[in-house]
């Protein structure tokens, strides 16, 4: 019985348990059908969703790699440690209907030491200014007079008190405050509030103690000082930089258009800031940047193209750098009309000079005479005349002229103080 028991299966047996099989597969294949259906109605819903995922996280890195495009424009050049803390200070604008201007860009918060710009009283920029006192006068130019002040909280000040009549006053007002209380950056000339009480309209910058390049350079009033190649050089770099941010560094661009010796202005270690916004324009975002406007600048800075036909680019700063390269590396103002003939206009003097190498070290400025090398000398002034060519589009973007000098301004030594530059005379401190 036991062998019975442990006798192999029948073939009827192995045929039924076959039949069992098969009827057991039947049975699973019959109960496959239902799911197969379900799954189908399940799996293609999550497929469906799964591919809108993929899709939106496409998009997103994609905006997220233009985004990313954008800011790294706006930090810009790595060798330059300013520009990366530049920000375009949104928190604090005048006019936030029109949100960022530069909407399209990343508008970077303000550092947490930014003090913003303030507005002021009429009242508090007569206490600050001792009631506009003459003492306290330090310049006059086209918009109207500078003093020196000194803010509710002791801050030292230039407040510029803008004329009344006329609506350029008024524009170039609303210009300097509405771009400079969005653009901050270290080689500019910061606006720390302004006031616009009533009819009067004033702006208050930071106090910039060495007056300006222009002084420097060709006044002969005493106060001023010959400054020497080395500070010459790292003025040109700070001013370069200065119009990378505005023409490079920010959407849209900014063009200065009156970028000129005594609208660059010095600190106490003769760094040089760029300032006067007032006739600055925001370029187009069509056509290249390029826009047709009324001529305003100063003679002698402006670009040939610009000055004939209106047409202003960024191209047209390059332009004024140029000359200011010029000035630095001649010690001559752009027009004089008391040189010899063909020496009145400087760069129709300057251009043929620029490439000869003899020429080129008869026209330096005489007191710079043993603080450079030839190498220096003919590189700076390669950039002079690639800046002034006639032909706009010839022009090097300012990025380029930074980082052609970078190299040259790291070479140069500076002492570790202002007190050791090698100055002709000692600053004199102004009124
Ligand atoms: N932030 C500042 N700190 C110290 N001095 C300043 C400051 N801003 C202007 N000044 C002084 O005031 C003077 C007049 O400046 P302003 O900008 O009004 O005219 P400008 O640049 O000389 O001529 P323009 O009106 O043609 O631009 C300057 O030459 C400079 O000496
Ligand atoms: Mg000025």
């Amino acid at each position: 019985m036991d062998t019975y028991t442990t006798e192999p299966p029948t073939r009827t047996h192995i045929k039924g348990n076959q039949k069992h099989l098969v009827r057991h597969h039947n049975h699973e294949h019959h109960h496959d059908i239902i799911p197969q259906t379900t799954i189908l109605m399940v799996v293609i819903p999550i497929v469906i969703v799964i591919l809108l995922l993929a899709i939106s996280l496409i998009i997103a890195l994609l905006r997220r790699v233009k985004s990313s495009k954008q800011n790294g424009n706006a930090d810009g050049n790595k060798n330059c440690m300013f520009v990366a803390h530049s920000i375009i200070n949104f928190n604090n604008a005048t006019d936030m209907k029109n949100g960022c201007i530069y909407g399209e860009g990343p508008c970077t918060l303000p550092s947490a030491t930014s003090k913003g710009v303030q507005v002021f009283t009429y009242r508090e920029m007569e206490l600050a200014t001792n009631n506009f006192n003459e003492a306290k006068l330090v310049g006059s130019g086209g918009f109207g007079n500078v003093y020196r002040g000194v803010l509710r909280d002791g801050t030292l000040s230039a407040i510029k008190v803008i004329h009344k009549e006329g609506k350029q006053g008024e524009r170039a007002f609303r210009s300097e405050v509405d771009l400079l209380s969005r653009l901050k950056c270290p080689y500019l000339v910061d606006l720390l509030g302004y006031c616009a009480d009533n009819q009067h309209r004033l702006l208050v910058f930071e106090y910039m103690p060495n007056g300006t390049l222009h002084d420097h350079l060709h006044s002969s009033n005493g106060r001023s000082q010959v400054l020497n190649w080395a500070i010459r050089l790292r003025i040109a770099l700070d001013c370069a930089r200065a119009l990378e941010f505005l023409h490079e560094h920010t959407i849209p661009s900014v063009i200065h258009r009156d970028f000129k010796s005594t609208n660059i202005l010095l600190d106490d270690n003769f760094r040089g800031k760029v300032s006067d916004f007032g006739l600055a324009k925001i370029g187009s975002d069509k056509l290249n940047g390029l826009i047709s406007t009324r001529v305003l600048g100063t003679t002698g800075y402006l670009a040939p193209e610009y000055a004939s036909t209106g047409k202003l680019t960024t191209k047209s700063d390059v332009y004024s750098y140029g000359v200011v390269l010029l000035e630095l590396l001649t010690g001559r103002v752009p027009i004089d009309t008391k040189r010899p003939p063909g020496e009145h206009v400087l760069v129709s003097w300057a251009l043929p000079r620029l490439t000869n190498r003899v020429a080129v070290a008869e026209m330096v400025d005489p007191s710079l005479h043993g603080q450079f090398s030839r190498k220096d000398l003919i590189q700076v002034a390669a950039i002079a005349a690639m800046c002034v060519q006639t032909e706009a589009d010839y022009r090097p973007l300012m990025t380029d002229v930074v980082q052609s000098l970078i190299p040259i301004v790291h070479n140069l030594s500076f002492g570790s103080s202002a007190s050791s530059f090698r100055f002709s005379k000692r600053v004199s401190p102004r009124a």
